[in-house]
């Protein structure tokens, strides 16, 4: 449970409801940043080449561009951070070449996005303040995407009228930097139908870093509307072990001394059950229930996904507000069996997770059923 009065001593902005779902409990194991020692964390690089795999090459794209995120049989909270844009190869193929990354859902997850923003406009916030730190975000992002794929895309700016043209969605516009009608859906709605990355604004200000905008429709349980305003400390107030092992205090740290144009990255992980991206706190009652159900559930392995997140963290040039990318990536557990290093590193990792971690993950019901079914395949 969540309480107005924060364990940093500091009010919260406003009262803050209860949410239903998260574990609470917090322990006191010590973690550090990364350095080198035993393979714990989400790590970002993976050794051992499965030449069976490999030689095959039969894996779809879908397996071979997967950010497979264990690099080891046993996963801890760290800050897990790395320079961006570093291609990573893994025992299916690599990721991570890239910012932002088109790939076949391109089409299908916009169409979600603009559905969910359709029937829920609270997941788009940008406090006032914030409105120059969206159109810095726009001239950052959309330039990057058309360096990086300029078959694609273009984008081109004389003084502050830019044209941008999507080849995938038959779209060419014109519009004024910071002048916001001359988007129609607004600034951050036009870049969230742009890329599929969920994106999240810090404010810096007063020694710290506060969510003060953002375009989330695919949090994994966890709501933008709520956390809006509030400090990045606050916003990680309910993950266990974290503070007592002042990994989210060193990642604060880390962010406010990022300098204009640096952009980093991380991985986080956790498993959702069917292809569904839209796992916030506000349609808790569309997916909690299948929580309880699925360890039963003999399609288990086609419906459970390895979910990942490849969040990017770049400090915006003009405005200095630093931005929080959320890419999520979904894998079935059937796919994940078909990489033989990947399957015994999962199922291994779900089996040893502890039960903290795996209750705030909302996986305790069913993660040795995953575990199981994983390591027998
Ligand atoms: C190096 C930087 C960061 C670190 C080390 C970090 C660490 C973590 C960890 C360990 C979790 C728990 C994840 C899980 O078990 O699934 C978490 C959750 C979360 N993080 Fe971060 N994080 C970082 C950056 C950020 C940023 C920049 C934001 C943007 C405000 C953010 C927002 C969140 C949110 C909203 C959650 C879910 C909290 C909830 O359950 O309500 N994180 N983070």
């Amino acid at each position: 449970m969540r309480r107005a009065s924060t364990a940093w001593g500091t009010p919260a902005p406003r009262s803050l409801p209860d949410r239903p779902g998260k574990g609470r409990q917090h322990h006191h194991d010590v973690l550090r940043l990364p350095q080198p020692g035993p393979r714990i964390g989400a790590g970002p690089v993976s050794t051992v080449i499965n030449e069976a795999v490999r030689d095959a090459d039969v894996l779809p794209e879908r397996i071979k561009h997967f950010p497979f995120p264990f690099s080891g049989d046993i996963y801890r909270y760290s800050a897990n951070v790395e320079p961006s844009r570093k291609e990573v190869s893994t025992e299916a193929g690599a990721w991570g070449g890239r910012l932002l990354h088109i790939d076949e859902h391109y089409l299908a997850e916009l169409k979600d996005r603009d559905e969910v923003l359709e029937r829920d406009p609270s997941r788009l916030q940008v406090l006032p303040h914030m409105r120059p730190a969206v159109w810095d975000a726009i001239c950052t992002l959309l330039p990057a995407l058309a360096e990086e794929y300029p078959d694609t895309v273009s984008f081109t700016r004389e003084g502050d009228l830019c044209r941008w043209r999507n080849s995938l969605q038959n779209l060419d516009v014109e519009f004024t930097v910071g002048d916001d009608s001359s988007l129609p859906m607004g600034p951050l709605r036009f870049l969230g139908s742009q890329i599929q990355d969920d994106l999240v604004f810090l404010d810096h200000r007063q020694d710290a870093l506060w969510l003060d905008a953002g375009v989330v429709t695919f949090a994994a349980d966890w709501s933008v509307g709520f956390d809006v305003g509030m400090k990045f400390l606050e916003v990680h107030h309910p993950v266990p072990r974290v503070k007592e092992e002042k990994i989210v205090s060193r990642a604060e740290q880390f962010l406010m001394r990022l300098q204009p144009g640096e952009q980093y990255r991380r991985t986080n992980w956790t498993l959702t059950i069917d292809r569904r991206l839209d796992t916030s706190t506000e349609t808790y009652p569309n997916w909690a229930h299948d929580r309880m159900t699925i360890a039963d559930d003999p399609a288990l392995p086609d419906r459970l996904h390895l979910r990942v997140e490849i969040q990017h963290m770049i400090r915006l040039p003009h405005s200095g507000a630093v931005l929080f990318m959320i890419r999520s990536y979904l894998l079935p557990l059937r796919d994940i069996a078909r990489v033989p290093v990947w399957r015994q590193n999962m199922g291994r990792v779900l089996a040893e997770l502890p039960d903290d971690m795996a209750e705030y993950k909302g996986i305790i019901h069913y993660r040795k059923a995953a575990s199981d079914w994983l390591l027998s395949a």
